[in-house]
């Protein structure tokens, strides 16, 4: 193990896509902004230092930081943003993890162009458990607005409804040829025949769950969320805000030029968004003019493709890396999803949209919720989070127009040290019904099951898959249907989980876990650091 030491300046610098140039927030003036190479074992500082006119806060999505709240960044969670002309230093410890997870700003949506890729290689010494590819790059999908995204966000606030979508996807911070003013700011990567390369997918968009395909090309997958799968090989994939998707290629094929797409799945199509980001796979020696041929990519509400697809992720159960899936369960969580619409007085309709998790609305603290926690300071919120809704209903039936209203509150469920976790994830028909992709910090978590319509507790829980699920930081809750996770509550601390669709989590579609610190040694929260930023 050894030191890793980054620097992050947060920047505003000015970036042309689509024939529009505009400043965006960046780190080291990059686009997407740096990866992050470090190796199982490691302890890694970085130093974020703000230039900006801007709060800021990094999260390590998907890193555990074990005990060590203090290192995960969602502003007023666990810590108060890094002001302008501050620095705060990341400092934790990389364990028992290795695998691709990402970095992005966790304070209003300022991800949109703030996040890059964490790449943990394993322990040295220790070879992957598939063949070692030839050589590996990151694809990270993002989306790019033409406008300034604060702004839009502020105006939507203002008519209590979504800003714009984005004007266009993009494949490592650029959109590709199919979009006006974008032949230059394509993506394009070398390859040559008859090699086995590594893919390190990471979707990064703010509001798309992404379908991801290769000209040509079968795709095995061989981890998710940095933690190996049963490989298996498929000709497109699913990625969801929040989610990394690891997969081999071959280079099989005629050498010629092939695009890789991505392009949303719309289950449910609001607005419709049918953008398609392209990037280039171009074998060696074949020229530039050689116009490459698009993917088969599932139509937009393909859902038979997501149910599939996600039935086939099971985590890979080997002696060397077991599931070690919780087979009792200390706490029955049952978690209800609702969009709605509440009471808005700033705003010009006197209304605005809404999300909840049992028919709470969270609302931001002022104050860092394990600052609170840790110097135990009063009336920053409570630990009353209910199990359950009040009333079971028909959670699925027609849309319940007259349950729309929701309670405010920062209220948070109180979870013993180690004990064992069951949390069912229920979307609700409240307004409508979507997709959710739910994402827990500080742990990853055990999706033993999931299914269509209302959960049966008396009958569901008999159909689990207790022996090689898919382990995961952030699970996708389909439309109209529920989510089962599991883990051990072994992090000590508060830990922050939500809807990794921007636009939710700005409607309140989020909570958090306060885990209790236990009796022994290394069973508390450590001290937060001397430079963690003041509230
Ligand atoms: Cu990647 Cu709280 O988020």
């Amino acid at each position: 193990a050894s030191l890793k030491k980054y620097q992050f300046d947060i920047q505003v610098k000015n970036v042309s896509r689509l024939c529009h140039a505009k400043p965006i927030v960046t780190v080291n003036g990059m686009f997407p902004g740096p990866t992050v190479y470090v190796r199982e074992g490691d302890r890694v500082l970085i130093n974020v230092t703000n230039y900006a006119q801007y709060n800021m806060s990094i999260h390590w999505h998907g890193l555990k930081q074990f005990r060590n709240g203090w290192a995960d960044g969602p502003a007023y969670i666990t810590q108060c943003p890094i002001k302008t002309g501050h620095s705060y230093t990341y400092d934790f410890k990389v364990t028992g993890q290795r695998g691709t997870l990402w970095w992005h700003a966790h304070i209003f949506w300022l991800r949109a162009t703030v996040y890059g890729a964490i790449v943990i290689m394993p322990k040295q010494g220790t070879p992957f458990p598939f063949p070692q590819p030839h050589r590996e790059f990151n694809i990270v999908l993002g989306e790019w607005w033409n406008t300034d995204v604060e702004k839009e966000v502020t105006k939507g606030n203002k008519l209590g409804l979504p800003p714009r979508a984005s004007d266009a996807h993009t494949i490592n911070g650029k959109p590709g040829p199919l979009f006006p003013c974008s032949e230059k700011h394509t993506y394009v990567v070398e390859v040559e025949q008859g090699k086995t390369y590594l893919l390190r997918i990471i979707n990064a968009a703010l509001n798309d769950e992404l379908f991801f395909a290769i000209a040509g090309h079968n795709m095995t997958i061989v981890e998710i969320d940095a933690v190996y799968t049963k490989p298996f090989t498929t000709e497109a994939l699913l990625i969801a805000p929040g989610q990394t998707t690891n997969v081999l290629v071959q280079t099989n094929q005629i050498p010629s030029r092939y695009f890789m797409a991505s392009r949303p799945f719309m289950d449910v199509p609001l607005t419709i968004d049918n953008k398609t980001a392209t990037a280039i796979l171009q074998y060696k020696g074949i020229p530039n003019t050689v116009i490459p041929s698009l993917p088969h990519l599932p139509a937009p509400n393909d859902t038979t493709f997501g149910l599939n697809y996600t039935t086939k992720l099971k985590s890979l159960n080997s002696p060397q890396f077991p599931a070690n899936v919780p087979l009792n369960v200390d706490r029955n969580l049952f978690y209800t999803i609702g969009l709605g619409m509440n009471q808005c007085p700033t705003c010009q309709n006197g209304t605005q949209l809404t999300a909840s998790l049992n028919n709470i609305t969270f609302v931001m603290p002022k104050i860092g919720l394990l600052q609170s926690h840790y110097f135990n300071i009063n009336g920053v919120f409570r630990t009353d989070f209910p199990d359950r809704p009040a009333t079971p209903f028909n959670y699925t039936g027609a849309p319940l127009t007259a349950n729309l209203g929701t309670s405010l509150g920062t209220r948070l469920s109180k979870i013993s040290y180690n004990s064992t976790v069951e949390l069912v994830l229920q979307d609700t028909n409240l307004l409508t019904v979507e997709s959710h992709p739910f994402h827990l910090h500080g742990y990853n978590f055990f999706v033993v099951g999931t299914g269509i319509g209302n959960f049966n507790p008396a009958k569901d829980p008999a159909k689990y898959n207790l022996v090689d699920p898919p382990e995961r930081n952030t699970v996708g809750v389909p439309t109209g249907g529920w989510t089962a996770i599991r883990f051990r509550a072994d992090n000590p601390g508060v830990w922050f989980m939500h809807c990794h669709l921007e636009l939710h989590t700005s409607w309140g579609l989020k909570t958090a876990f306060l885990v209790e610190d236990g009796q022994g040694p290394d069973q508390s929260i450590l001290p937060p650091p001397k430079d963690l930023p003041p509230c």
